[in-house]
C-alpha cells in the first residue's frame, strides 16, 4: 500500500480539452456520412393508426425513412444495461418514444424530412404524474432491523415529517449522439457512453447480430452522470440505418427529445419518523418512501432508505419502499440516485431532531457515530465521518455560530444561516480485466474497462501507472471506453477507480515478473523498456483480472459477456462506504427573499486520494450540483398532455456561475486498510450527497423556516 499521498498532477486530457481537439462521438468523420433524425411520439399512449411518409420522402436530400417494418421484432426487453431495446414501435408507451427515423444527406434535410412525416395515433388514457388517476401503487417492500415501532413509542424525542424531491433531468453538455459504420461484415459504433460493453450486447440482441461483430468506442464523453449508463433507444436505430443504407449514419438527439428518451431522477416522497433517547442518541427510525416509475421500468425504490440508514447505524429501523407506476419513459440513475434525495430527507430530519433536543447539529451528529453496518452488524472497513465534521467545522468557523435560528442578521436585514449535513455513498466494485503492454521503444499502453466523462479516471490511471513504473507519461497510452481494447463494463456508481486502479498496480507487478523471467537471471540496468530491448522483444504484454471481495470467477465471465456484475458495499467480512460533511452559509435577502450561497466547506473521506486535482474538482462539481438541486432544478409535467414542459436549458434552471460562491474542499486522505491494495474508496457521487440538506438546514438557521420540499424557492420563504 502506498504510504505517501499521491502528488498533484495535471489532468491527463487537459490540453486536448482546452484546445478543443478532444474528439467526442459526434466529432468523428467518415466519408459519405448520412444524418438521421427521429420523429418522436406526440402523445403519451396510443396505437399508430396511420403513417404517411410521402411528403417527407419528397424533401430534397432525404434518402430513406425507417419504420417499424425495418426492424426485427426485439426480444422481450427489461430496463437493464445490455438488454435489447425496442426498434421502432407502433404501440406508444410514453411521450417522445421514437416512431420513425428519417435518413438524409444533410442534417437540415433530415430535420425537414422528420417534420414532414404525418402520423395519426389513436390515443389512449394515461397517467402522467405520481398522483394522476391510473397510476398503480405497487405493494411496498420492507426492511426491518430491531423494533422501530416499539422504540419510537418509548423515545424521549421524535421528529415526524415528509420530505419531497422533484423530477429532475441530467443535462450533460454532450448530447446523446451515435455514429454507426457497417463495413466488411462488422458494425462499429461511436457513442458517448458510460457503458460501451452493454451497447455492444444490446445492439446485437436488438438487431439479431452476433455481439462478436460489434465494436463500440467511447473514449471521451462530455458528461454522463447516469444518463449515459443505460443503453439508449437511438443506438440500434442508427446501427440499423447504417446497415440498410450501407453508409455511415450519425444521429445527435436534440435536448428536447432527450428529456423524453433518457432516464431521469423520478419524483420521490420520504416520510420519516426519527427518535432519540434523552441522552441524544438516535435509537429508531421509520422510513417510508415512494417514487414515480414507468409501467415496466426497473430502478427499485428500496435503496433510498437502505443507503441513508448506514449514516449512523441506528439500531432499530423499519424501511418501506414503493413504486407508483405511470406512463413515462423509465426513470434511472442520476448522480447519487438514491443517496441524494434520501440524505436530503434524512439529514433534514436529523437536523430537526437536533434542534428539538437543543443540541448543536455538529455535536449531535458526532455523538451518533457508528462502527458497524446496521444491515448486517459487520464492521465498516474505514470511517472518518467525525473527522470530516471536526475539520469542516474548524475550517468553516462553526464555533462562531449562534445557535438560535434567525439570530445572525446583517445590518441591512439579510438573514445569515449556517447549516451542516452529511452524506455517504457505497463503495462498489465491478470485476475487470486489463492488459499492460510495455514496448522496447519506450511506449506503454494500459487497456482496461472505464469511461472518461470528465471525472478524471484517465488521470487517476496515469497517476498510478507513472508512480509504479517511473515512465515518461507522454509515451503512456491509457485505452478506456473501447470494446476492442478490453471488455468494458458500466462505469457508474462511483466504482470506476476501485475497479480499474488496483489492476494497474497488479499489472505492473505481473510485468516485472514477466520481464525477470525473460532476463533469466541476467542483470540489465535501466527501465523496463530497456530491459525488454535487451532481450530483443518489441514488447511484453501481460493480462490481469480483478474480482470484488467475495466474488468468484463467474462474475468475470458475466462481465466478459457484457453483463452487470457489480458488488458491494456489503462484502463478506466488512462494509465499505465513503463519507462527506458539508458546511453551508446562506444569506436570505430581507425583501426579495432571494437565497444566496456565498460559501461551502466540504470534507470527504474517500480513502486514499489518487488524483488530488480531479478529486477536488469532482467535489466542487458535486457541491455545485447539490446547490442547484436545493435551489433550482425541477422538471415540470403538464398532467393534461404528459411529457416534460421545461425541456431545454433555458427553462430547466440549473445553477450558474453567479449562483456559486467559494467552495473549499478537503480530504481526510486515509487509506482504507481492507478494501483494496491502494486503499481508495468511492468518490464522485458522495460529493453531492447531503449538500441540499445542508442548504435547507442553513435556511432554517437563517429564517426559522423549515422547507421540506425541493427546490427551495422564494415563495417558500415569504
Ligand atoms: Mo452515476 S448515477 O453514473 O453519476
Amino acid at each position: 500500500m502506498p504510504a505517501q499521498p499521491f502528488p498533484d498532477r495535471p489532468r491527463a486530457d487537459a490540453l486536448e480539452k482546452v484546445k478543443g481537439t478532444a474528439a467526442y462521438a459526434a466529432d468523428v468523420r467518415f466519408p459519405g456520412l448520412l444524418h438521421a433524425m427521429t420523429v418522436p411520439s406526440p402523445v403519451v399512449r396510443g396505437r399508430v393508426a396511420a403513417l404517411d411518409t410521402e411528403a417527407a420522402l419528397r424533401v430534397p436530400g432525404v434518402l430513406r425513412i425507417l419504420t417499424p417494418a425495418d426492424f426485427p421484432p426485439a426480444p422481450q426487453a427489461v430496463d437493464m444495461p445490455g438488454s435489447p431495446r425496442p426498434g421502432l414501435v407502433t404501440q406508444v408507451a410514453f411521450r417522445g418514444e421514437p416512431l420513425v427515423v428519417v435518413i438524409a444527406e444533410t442534417l437540415e434535410a433530415a430535420i425537414e424530412g422528420a417534420e414532414a412525416v404525418r402520423i395519426r395515433v389513436e390515443t389512449e388514457p394515461f397517467s402522467a404524474m405520481m398522483d394522476s388517476p391510473g397510476g398503480v401503487r405497487e405493494p411496498a417492500r420492507d426492511v426491518t432491523v430491531g423494533d422501530a415501532a416499539r422504540t419510537l413509542g418509548g423515545a424521549a424525542m421524535v421528529v415526524e415529517a415528509s420530505y419531497e424531491s422533484p423530477t429532475q433531468h441530467h443535462n450533460p453538455i454532450e448530447l446523446l449522439s451515435t455514429t454507426a459504420v457497417w463495413a466488411d461484415g462488422r458494425l462499429l459504433i461511436h457513442e458517448g457512453s458510460q457503458n460501451a460493453g452493454a451497447i455492444k450486447v444490446a445492439v446485437a440482441r436488438t438487431l439479431g447480430l452476433d455481439p462478436a461483430i460489434v465494436d463500440v468506442k467511447s473514449p471521451t464523453v462530455g458528461g454522463a452522470f447516469g444518463q449515459k449508463g443505460w443503453v439508449q433507444r437511438q443506438t440500434a436505430l442508427v446501427a440499423r440505418a447504417a446497415m440498410l443504407t450501407g453508409r455511415p449514419v450519425k444521429l445527435v438527439t436534440p435536448r428536447g427529445q432527450i428529456f423524453h428518451l433518457a432516464t431521469f431522477r423520478p419524483h420521490s416522497r420520504h416520510r420519516i419518523r426519527l427518535g432519540a433517547d434523552a441522552s441524544g442518541i438516535m435509537t429508531a427510525v421509520h422510513y417510508e418512501v415512494e417514487q414515480q416509475n414507468s409501467r415496466s421500468g426497473g430502478f427499485p425504490a428500496g435503496q433510498y432508505h437502505e443507503g441513508a440508514m448506514r449514516l449512523y447505524g441506528i439500531a432499530n429501523y423499519h424501511g418501506a419502499a414503493a413504486n407508483i407506476r405511470t406512463d413515462t419513459q423509465a426513470p434511472g440513475h442520476m448522480r447519487a440516485p438514491y443517496e441524494h434525495p434520501a440524505c436530503f430527507a434524512f439529514e433534514s430530519a436529523v437536523d430537526e431532531l437536533s434542534y428539538q433536543l437543543g443540541r448543536d447539529p455538529v455535536a449531535f451528529r458526532m455523538a451518533n457515530d457508528t462502527r458497524i453496518d446496521v444491515h448486517n452488524g459487520r464492521p465498516l472497513s474505514s470511517r472518518f465521518l467525525n473527522d470530516c465534521l471536526r475539520i469542516g467545522a474548524e475550517r468553516f468557523g462553526w464555533s462562531r455560530r449562534r445557535a438560535e435560528p434567525g439570530s445572525m442578521t446583517d445590518a441591512d436585514g439579510t438573514q445569515i444561516g449556517w447549516g451542516v449535513a452529511c452524506g455517504l455513498y457505497p463503495t462498489l466494485i465491478h470485476p475487470a480485466i486489463a492488459t499492460l503492454r510495455i514496448r522496447a521503444d519506450g511506449g506503454t499502453r494500459f487497456a482496461v474497462a472505464g469511461h472518461e466523462f470528465g471525472q478524471g479516471i484517465r488521470t487517476a490511471l496515469a497517476a498510478v501507472l507513472t508512480r509504479e513504473l517511473q515512465i515518461d507519461d507522454r509515451r503512456l497510452e491509457v485505452l478506456i471506453g473501447d470494446t476492442t481494447a478490453a471488455p468494458q463494463h458500466l462505469t457508474a456508481g462511483s466504482w470506476g477507480s476501485a475497479s480499474a486502479l488496483p489492476l494497474a498496480v497488479q499489472a505492473v507487478k505481473r510485468m516485472r515478473l514477466a520481464v525477470a523471467e525473460l532476463l533469466n537471471g541476467r542483470r540489465v540496468a535501466g527501465t523496463l523498456h530497456q530491459q525488454i530491448a535487451a532481450v530483443r522483444r518489441p514488447f511484453v504484454e501481460v493480462e490481469v483480472s480483478q474480482l470484488g471481495p467475495g466474488q468468484d470467477a463467474s462474475a468475470l465471465e458475466r462481465m466478459r459477456a457484457g453483463g452487470y456484475a457489480v458488488t458491494g458495499p456489503a462484502y463478506p467480512s466488512f462494509t465499505t462506504m465513503s463519507y462527506i460533511a458539508h458546511f453551508v452559509e446562506v444569506r436570505v435577502e430581507p425583501r426579495t427573499r432571494r437565497v444566496r450561497v456565498p460559501r461551502v466547506v466540504s470534507i470527504a473521506d474517500c480513502g486514499r486520494v489518487i488524483s488530488p486535482r480531479t478529486a477536488a474538482s469532482q467535489v466542487r462539481g458535486g457541491v455545485v450540483w447539490g446547490v442547484s438541486h436545493a435551489l433550482r432544478e425541477a422538471t415540470e409535467i403538464d398532467p393534461r398532455y404528459g411529457g416534460f414542459l421545461n425541456n431545454d436549458l433555458a427553462e430547466y434552471v440549473v445553477a450558474v456561475n453567479a449562483d456559486i460562491g467559494d467552495i473549499e474542499v478537503g480530504f481526510i486522505d486515509e487509506p482504507d486498510p481492507l478494501f483494496n491494495s491502494i486503499g481508495l474508496k468511492s468518490l464522485g457521487e458522495v460529493a453531492m450527497v447531503g449538500v441540499s440538506a445542508a442548504v435547507a438546514n442553513a435556511i432554517f438557521h437563517a429564517t426559522g423556516k423549515r422547507v421540506r420540499k425541493l427546490p427551495i424557492r422564494i415563495e417558500h420563504l415569504l
